[in-house]
């Protein structure tokens, strides 16, 4: 396959992409590796590769999206699936079904990969031990969203060529996101040095337990990073009053156009979106020469179709044993 010639072999055996805690490094550059192949399809005039024919991805929502869903929409429409998609909103779980009625019912019409999106924590892991398809995590309550993760590393590495020795900052509202916790796992394992940024409030309870460093003033820590990762405020899941307003927050921990001015020239801004303009950081930031968020929306496209890609090759094996 044309896509698969200059990514070096690796012998890929998880029919399940649930978190990158579990990944190794190794594995981990072979996911990058295999998206870069990808890359070139999206380029060409007919944008189809053909390793899914034949196969059904459930795109299973039970939170809103915009990017995650729609990504891996296109990335299983490019590799030739067929594609269903489910929103909690327009289904029968308005009538009490449950998810794994729901997911036993979808499967019952022949589904071989389910990209699930939910908020409770370990349902892309519950749903892995109870159905035969294959399951790719695509964000689980505050624990973890990690091919978002994996297109976060896989853009700083097509733009610095490495993670090895970079210095970057996760700011905000860490204690509410799951893409902070994939970043961190995907970063560090990569070589890269990560702060948590933000209000002791907003901090997970067990920080000092993870492998990052942790700061509570952006001030403090923008001079020295190569990379910023902004975070979305998540107001859907704050309970009581995490900060004092929303101007205090963004006067101690918003990206703004006078804090760049402290950045080294050539920092990555980054944002998993949807932003809060205003709040996380100013538009002339998130519009800015040095924000690549739209790149990272773009690449993500490369990466689900690599994890897809991947999962199915490995249910495929499982399926012959
Ligand atoms: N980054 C991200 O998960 O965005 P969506 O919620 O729009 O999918």
């Amino acid at each position: 396959m044309a896509f698969m010639r200059k990514t070096k072999q690796f012998n890929w055996n998880r029919k399940h992409l649930l978190g990158l805690r579990e990944l190794s490094a190794e594995e981990i550059t072979y996911i990058l590796d295999t998206a870069t192949g990808f890359e070139q399809v999206s380029t060409r005039s007919v944008k189809k590769a053909p390793p899914l024919r034949g196969k059904v991805v459930v795109n299973l929502f039970f939170e809103d999206s915009t990017r995650t869903r729609n990504s891996f929409t296109l990335a299983a429409n490019r590799l030739s699936a067929d594609v269903i998609e489910f929103t909690q909103k327009s289904s029968s779980v308005s009538k009490g079904e449950t998810l794994l009625d729901t997911a036993r019912n979808l499967e019952a019409m022949g589904i071989d990969i389910v990209v699930i999106r939910h908020n409770a924590g370990g349902a892309a892991r519950f749903l892995s031990r109870n159905i035969q398809a294959a399951v790719v995590n695509a964000g689980d309550g505050f624990c973890e969203h990690p091919t978002q993760g994996l297109l976060d590393v896989y853009t700083i590495r097509k733009i610095r060529g490495s993670l090895e020795g970079l210095k970057i900052a996760i700011v905000g509202d860490i204690a509410h996101s799951r893409v902070a916790r994939s970043d961190m796992w995907a970063m560090t394992k990569l070589g890269a040095e990560v702060t948590f940024v933000g209000p002791p409030t907003l901090m997970p309870s067990q920080v000092s337990k993870l492998p990052v460093k942790v700061s509570y003033s952006l001030d403090e820590v923008i001079e020295k990073v190569d990379v910023i990762n902004m975070l979305r405020i998540q107001f859907e899941r704050l309970g009581g009053n995490p900060f004092p307003s929303i101007r205090e927050y963004s006067r101690y921990f918003g990206l703004t156009v006078e804090r760049m001015q402290k950045a080294k020239p050539d920092i990555l801004v980054m944002h998993p979106g949807p932003i809060n303009r205003g709040l996380e950081m100013e538009s002339e930031v998130a519009d800015g020469k040095n924000s690549v968020i739209l790149e990272q929306v773009k690449n993500g496209l490369a990466v689900r179709m690599a994890v897809l890609f991947l999962v199915n090759q490995a249910a495929m094996v499982t399926k012959e044993k």
